[in-house]
């Protein structure tokens, strides 16, 4: 299997094809006295904090303030230099931990969001080409076609028994009807749907001779899938040497709890990561974002980070459990459970039935009088009456179920 019917030229709108990209000094030298780049030689300007004066941060005591200070001065000493423009080390390490063959597959993005955005740029002609998504989706696809001027093709999930299932029959049919599609997108696991597509799924849409274009597969979620289902492989990383078609997505805003920093990866084949990399912004990927990464994917890192993801999945077992205690309420979950949110649907008493108008006063009471926002997603395709639930800290878990307890019985 592979997908010999794919040309990635044909993908790639020729004008980005025949781009010459921008060069600076900095991508053949990048040590001496760098006079190249017209940086500021003294320096940055940022005044010392108090904190920072008296501090902690220089007496030796060998608490986690000095791993601290070492962190900022490490960052100050980078502040007025523009960062690499491709940092390879970054890749490297994030490719091990992927277990992807090298760097010239990974790309660096500001958050997956760059990642998406450039896509539509570099393969979409504005007004011509369209890109496919299956709803419910991740909203921002449909925002970057708009912005781009790209249609939309939509092919609904099969929501069946309240579960998501990506239809490959009928993608493959819109995609042979239509060659100006160029992308298509496969969120997974699904926000909001929580579900994980499977590997079968997505390698029968990067065979097909039925469509020619890009298969995004979007894994913001990937390390929660994975700690969910520890036997068994969920990303489709492991389908990338056989498929030069395949874009595979992933974040460090969520698993890696770093949304502040906004890193985004995209693995793919190093053909099309050569495009990504001429049509990106020079120093997409700031310094301060590089070292705190670097820093991430350190093993001692990695290690908090999967403690972490496994504390949010017993987490996620206690709200389900909880909201189970609420059967006037909600009903049983929606979806799946392959990332770090939980869909539950507000049910209307008399009926029993999830219902929207009361889901959506429901959701404006919390956020308005009890402080707590979750997000209303009765509105997307076999959502009704959902609330999209992100697990909490224990802390946080338990006040959101007390605060719910408030809320219904205040609301009819
Ligand atoms: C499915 C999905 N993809 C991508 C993103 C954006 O990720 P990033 O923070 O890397 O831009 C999100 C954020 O909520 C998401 O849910």
């Amino acid at each position: 299997m592979s997908a010999d019917h794919f040309v990635l030229k044909d993908i790639i709108r020729p004008n980005i094809w025949a781009l010459q990209p921008y060069r600076c000094a900095r991508d053949d030298y990048q040590s001496g006295i760098l006079l190249d780049a017209n940086e500021n030689s003294y320096g940055h300007s940022i005044a010392p904090t108090k904190a920072r004066d008296n501090s902690n941060y220089t007496n030796g005591t060998g608490n986690g303030n000095d791993q601290d200070a070492a962190l900022t001065d490490h960052l100050a000493a980078a502040l007025h230099r523009y960062p690499d423009p491709s940092h390879p080390q970054i890749k490297e390490a994030y490719a091990k931990l992927r277990g992807v063959a090298g760097i010239e597959n990974v790309f660096l993005g500001v958050g997956s969001d760059e990642v998406i955005d450039l896509l539509f740029r570099v393969s979409c002609v504005p007004g011509k080409d369209k890109a496919l998504i299956c709803p419910p989706t991740y909203g921002m696809y449909s925002v970057c076609a708009q912005i781009n001027d790209i249609g939309m093709v939509k092919v609904p999930q099969d929501t069946t028994g309240g579960r998501f299932t990506v239809q490959v029959d009928k993608v493959l049919e819109e995609t042979a009807k239509d060659p100006s599609i160029k992308l298509v997108f496969l969120c997974s696991p699904g926000n909001p749907t929580g579900t994980a597509v499977s590997l079968d799924i997505i390698e029968n849409i990067l065979q097909s001779p039925l469509y020619k274009g890009l298969v995004v597969v979007d894994e913001a979620y990937i390390d929660f899938t994975q700690a969910s289902h520890p036997n068994t492989p969920v990303s489709a990383t492991t389908l990338l040497p056989k498929y030069p078609n395949l874009v595979v997505l992933q974040t460090m805003s969520k698993g890696f709890g770093l949304a502040a920093i906004r890193l985004g990866f995209a693995f793919t084949s190093p053909e099309l990561n050569q495009i990504l990399s001429n049509t990106k912004a020079p120093y997409n990927i700031s310094a301060p974002t590089a070292i705190l990464a670097t820093q991430a994917l350190s093993e001692a890192s990695l290690k908090i980070m999967r403690s972490k993801a496994a504390q949010i999945l017993k987490g996620r077992q206690f709200l389900l459990d909880a909201f189970s205690k609420f059967p006037q309420d909600l009903g049983p979950y929606v979806g799946g459970l392959d990332a770090n949110f939980i869909m539950v649907p507000v049910l209307n008493r008399e009926t029993g039935k999830p219902d929207n108008s009361r889901a959506e006063r429901v959701y404006q009471a919390m956020a308005e009088s009890q402080g707590v926002v979750v997000r209303f997603r009765g509105k997307e395709l076999g959502c009704v009456g959902c609330l999209r639930v992100t697990v909490g800290t224990e802390e946080e878990n338990e006040t959101l179920l007390a605060r719910l307890r408030t809320v219904f019985d205040q609301i009819e």
